[in-house]
């Protein structure tokens, strides 16, 4: 007979994630301390949130007052797309839930926000969880990306959590994700419910993070496993010796995940959002940039090269960047119109009636499907950009480029080009035993914060970088983070998208090595990610994150 898991699998489920030595103690106490503001927006957000807001940092403690015992009933909500070690968090939270009263009892909303609003949940019993453990994906429950936005949304959601007799709810998210969880904490607290609402920092992005946030979960998992893939597409590219790899990779806004993966790799050229905004360079200037490494490459024989982009580029490049904003405000106020036009020749018309000429202009030049693709928005106001064939684009521009050069050469330089997108490989591998232990001490840390009665709250971890019985396991209120940003021509409640540090450390090892790894090979080869074996493979945090750290600065 066939087995049903694998042998990996199998091996796997046995793994006992770790935690910070707070949670081990036996008696969990929690301290608080100063109280917070809003990021920005001060006044408007302290408006918002009369009752959750600038309420104070909160620190678990090895317990004189130990945490509430009382039974508690618990639901939980994976928000937004996958990330690995979703599944320890549920664990996390369970192992916590039943270790503090074995009568207490854990459920998983179907499907992201909608099961809340729809009141559709099952019991997560030790069985369905056991399933689960250290493996990668949310098919335990599904997800999804409605957002709770409407009176009457949230008026559901409360009344699922009465019929439920909920004590605690906990969101497991990405930046809108955990800005709902605000919103629905406040309104909770004002309708005199008793649902806690803790919220969990998710996404592979990486860009849910700040000072109590050194990361998301998912980002060093899906890190890995497109470091391991482009390191093989170097070694290919090496050996071929015949194509030039245009990789894209996953992250809607930020480059933290180019970044880390540039670090773990080095690849002949890289681009980085941030930089490429901060600079003001062009899409021509980009165009130039990549052929100046392939032609130098070409005369020392090396015909062949990896290039990598960030997923969120389009949004960055000043020119598109404006026709994208512009075309936001369009969408905000005739969506249902433009929508409703038969065909995109009509679509593509009426739009050069409303852009301005120069964003009319970039908009036309693109391809009818990028076109489309613009026209779209997620529940949250975001632009689907992981469908933008931005390195197709690329490659388009660089071949049109050197045929052009080549017009007037003798020898010509030869340009085989390759396109590759990485994303959704890397958001449900098993999680690495980084992820695997965050995402389970995130968990086992919500369920303190549900115990200690807190509302609108986030789970920070800190000290990520050190051994995980030395992280800092507690919580911040949620409206901290939060300030105003125009979404579709509105001003719209977000958390601020954390976005590479120019003056960092990580980006500046980039910036000085650079030079070297466009000419040379300097690839690296992390390959796989380990599971079993020596911790300093096995149990490693991203570069970046130890490049930022800042005892290491010290
Ligand atoms: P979250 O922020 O919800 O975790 O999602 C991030 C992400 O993986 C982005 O990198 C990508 O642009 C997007 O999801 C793709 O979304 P979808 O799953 O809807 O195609």
């Amino acid at each position: 007979m066939m087995q049903s898991i694998s042998a990996f699998q199998e091996a796997r489920a046995r793994y006992q994630p770790k935690l910070p030595a707070v949670l081990c103690e036996g008696k969990i106490g929690i301290q608080l301390g100063d109280t917070t503001q809003a990021v920005a927006d001060e006044e408007e957000i302290r408006k918002m949130f009369p009752l959750t807001y600038g309420q104070r940092i909160a620190a678990l403690t090895v317990g004189e007052d130990e945490l509430s015992s009382v039974p508690l009933r618990v639901g939980v909500v994976l928000s937004g797309g996958p990330a690995s070690g979703g599944h320890n968090v549920i664990a996390g939270l369970f192992d916590a839930l039943k270790s503090a009263n074995n009568d207490s009892r854990l459920f998983g909303f179907l499907q992201g926000p909608k099961g809340i609003i729809q009141g559709k949940y099952k019991e997560l019993t030790a069985e369905v969880i056991d399933a689960y453990r250290n493996t990668g994906g949310f098919d335990m429950i599904r997800s999804g990306r409605d957002k709770i936005e409407t009176a009457e949304d949230l008026a559901a959601c409360e009344k699922t959590f009465a019929y439920m007799g909920l004590q605690g709810l906990v969101i497991v998210g990405g930046d809108d994700s955990n800005t709902n969880a605000a919103v629905l904490a406040e309104h909770l607290r004002a309708h005199g419910s008793a649902t806690s609402v803790i919220g969990v920092p998710k996404t592979i992005d990486g860009d849910l993070k700040n000072e109590w946030i050194d990361t998301s979960f998912g980002y060093d998992t899906a890190c890995k496993t497109y470091s391991e893939l482009i390191g093989n597409i170097c070694r290919d590219a090496a050996s071929a010796a015949k194509y030039w790899h245009f990789i894209k990779l996953m992250g809607r806004t930020a480059s933290y995940v180019t970044l880390e993966c540039v670090l773990q790799t080095h690849p002949n050229v890289a681009l980085i959002s941030e930089e490429i905004q901060s600079q003001g360079i062009t899409i021509e200037e980009i165009v130039d940039l990549i052929v100046d490494v392939v032609v130098k490459r070409a005369e020392v024989g090396r015909n062949y090269g990896v290039v990598v982009v960030p997923e969120g580029l389009p949004e960055f490049i000043p020119d598109i960047k404006a026709m994208i904003d512009e075309l936001s405000t369009i969408l905000g106020q005739d969506e249902a119109y433009i929508q409703s036009l038969p065909d995109h020749s009509e679509r593509l018309q009426y739009l050069s009636t409303q852009l301005s000429e120069a964003s009319a202009k970039v908009y036309s030049s693109l391809p009818p499907e990028t076109q489309e693709v613009l026209l779209t928005r997620d529940s949250h106001g975001n632009v689907p950009l992981s469908q933008v064939e931005t390195e197709r684009l690329l490659i388009d521009l660089v071949s049109d480029r050197i045929r052009l050069l080549n017009a007037h050469k003798e020898k010509k330089i030869p340009f085989s080009p390759l396109s590759h997108f990485f994303g959704y490989e890397g958001r449900c591998t098993p999680p690495s035993n980084f992820d695997a232990d965050y995402c389970y001490s995130l968990g086992y840390t919500a369920v303190q914060l549900i115990r200690a009665n807190l509302t609108g709250y986030t789970v920070s971890i800190r000290g990520l970088i050190k051994p995980s019985d030395q992280w800092i396991a507690g919580g911040i209120p949620t409206s901290m983070m939060l300030c105003m940003e125009m979404r579709k021509g509105r001003p719209t409640l977000v958390i601020k998208k954390a976005l590479v540090d120019l003056d960092g450390r990580a980006f500046k090892i980039y910036a000085t090595s650079r030079g070297e790894w466009a000419l040379k090979d300097s690839y690296l080869f992390p390959g796989p990610i380990q599971y079993f074996g020596p911790g300093e493979v096995s149990d490693c945090p991203p570069i970046t994150l130890t490049l930022e750290d800042r005892s290491v600065m010290d």
